[in-house]
């Protein structure tokens, strides 16, 4: 494996160090591309000792003419002999050249010659991580089908607290091995019905119930479903961010309209995965007007919603079945008490005791299963934990055969 490793300027510079000891470990033969950002941060002499290669560190750097030119057709054959590009730190202003296709220094010509696989590590400040113009940068550069290893939330060296600050090595490097594997496609059989995010169960005409659902992880399920070949249908509550490439898309906004479509796409669905955060009451009688302001109390009678789950559950057939569920305590034996009552053969259970789990990008589930076993796994983005679970359907449909 020839890896380009791509240094950009930030704080976490230092880590890249870190990323190409673990690269070397794996056997994979590192070049290492620094900006002068990057410089100012982390001495090549680092990179060099740690890859056993020198560093190339700018365009023109060259004295003479003949250095000149060979330097300017440097980016050209780097570009040629790896075979994945991954940079690490991805700075604010590197994913902005990226995506717009500027070219003014080594590491971005490299990458506007590079067709290979090509995989991002950002970190940066919460604040610059969450603006809308590094949000539509990195929506460019997914939809480029970049590889993209969210960075990690904590204390961030401005002294913030929040997402930004990078992954950690041994999770770059795996992105990278992942970024050379094709994708098994062993969902190609499969219709995966989704359901995602939160519903609204209206008050009146301009009022409703809902939750924090962000419809993140429904949305990571498939994404993953169609990276492995399988057809995917989206019944999905009001979100604000865009459904995968390829899915089948069922926008709804009541639990009674979650629930027809669920009905509806049943018979050919295969696999049924419910990750919709779907209200658990509504208010039956919804007057046509605004309720006027008065000093009075507002007294509301809600009425308890249909269990989607739960129908399906009854419906199944030899579908296989997954649910969620969100819990505040007693996680597992819930988790178990509701795979039981709602026939699942899987529960993805949850602790949202701390509000974290519903804007985050992280989340951190056990997968409860019906053999008793219990696989908890590490808290990791969305996008991984979405492979977890789509990884395990075709255990858990040998696991339904073995049963029956
Ligand atoms: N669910 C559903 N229809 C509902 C309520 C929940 O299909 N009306 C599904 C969710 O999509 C999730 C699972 O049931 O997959 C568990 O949801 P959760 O809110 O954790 O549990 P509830 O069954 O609502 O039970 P409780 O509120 O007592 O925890």
């Amino acid at each position: 494996m020839r890896v380009a490793l791509g240094v950009g300027g930030g704080i976490a510079a230092y880590k890249a160090a870190e990323l190409a000891r673990a690269l070397g470990e794996r056997g994979a033969a590192v070049q290492v591309l620094m900006t002068s950002a990057a410089r100012e941060f982390i001495q090549p002499l680092t990179f060099a000792s740690l890859t056993g290669r020198k560093v190339i560190t700018d365009l023109f750097t060259g004295q003479g003419a003949e250095e000149a030119l060979s330097s300017s057709i440097e980016h050209i054959r780097v570009a040629q002999e790896h075979d994945v590009l991954v940079v690490a730190p991805a700075t604010a202003d590197l994913l902005a050249r990226f995506a717009h296709g500027l070219a003014n220094d080594f590491l971005t010509t490299t990458y506007l010659a590079f067709t290979g696989p090509v995989v991002l590590a950002p970190a940066m400040n919460t604040n610059m991580w969450t603006h809308p113009a590094t949000v539509a940068n990195l929506a460019v550069l997914r939809a480029r089908g970049h590889h993209i290893v969210e960075p990690e939330e904590g204390l961030l060296a401005c002294g913030m607290t929040g997402a930004g600050r990078l992954a950690e090595p041994r999770r770059i490097a795996d992105a990278v091995t992942a970024a050379l594997t094709p994708p098994a496609r062993d969902l190609q059989e499969e219709v995966v019905l989704i359901t995602a995010g939160p519903t609204q169960e209206p008050l009146d005409p301009v009022r409703f119930i809902s939750n924090r659902s962000s419809g993140k992880m429904g949305y990571a399920i498939a994404a993953a479903a169609l990276r492995r070949g399988a057809r995917v249908i989206l019944v999905t509550g009001p979100v604000s961010i865009p459904p995968p490439d390829g899915a089948q898309v069922v926008n709804v906004r009541t639990a009674a309209q979650m629930r027809d479509a669920v009905m509806e796409h049943l018979p050919e669905s295969t696999v049924i995965i419910k990750s919709a955060a779907v209200a658990d009451y509504f208010a039956a009688d919804v007057p046509p007007q605004k309720t006027k302001k008065t000093q009075a109390r507002w007294t509301i009678e809600l009425d308890p919603t249909v269990d989607i789950l739960a129908e399906c559950g009854q419906k199944k057939g030899n579908r296989i079945l997954i649910g969620f569920a969100a819990e505040t305590t007693n996680l597992i034996p819930e988790a178990r008490r509701k795979m039981t009552a709602k026939n699942c053969d899987m529960v993805v259970a949850n602790l949202v005791a701390d509000g974290k789990v519903f804007e985050s990008d992280l989340n951190q589930v056990s997968l409860v299963l019906r053999s008793g076993e219990v696989i908890e796994l590490k808290e990791a983005p969305k996008t991984e934990v979405a492979e977890e679970i789509v990884g395990r359907i075709l255990a858990l449909r040998r696991a339904a055969l073995a049963h029956r």
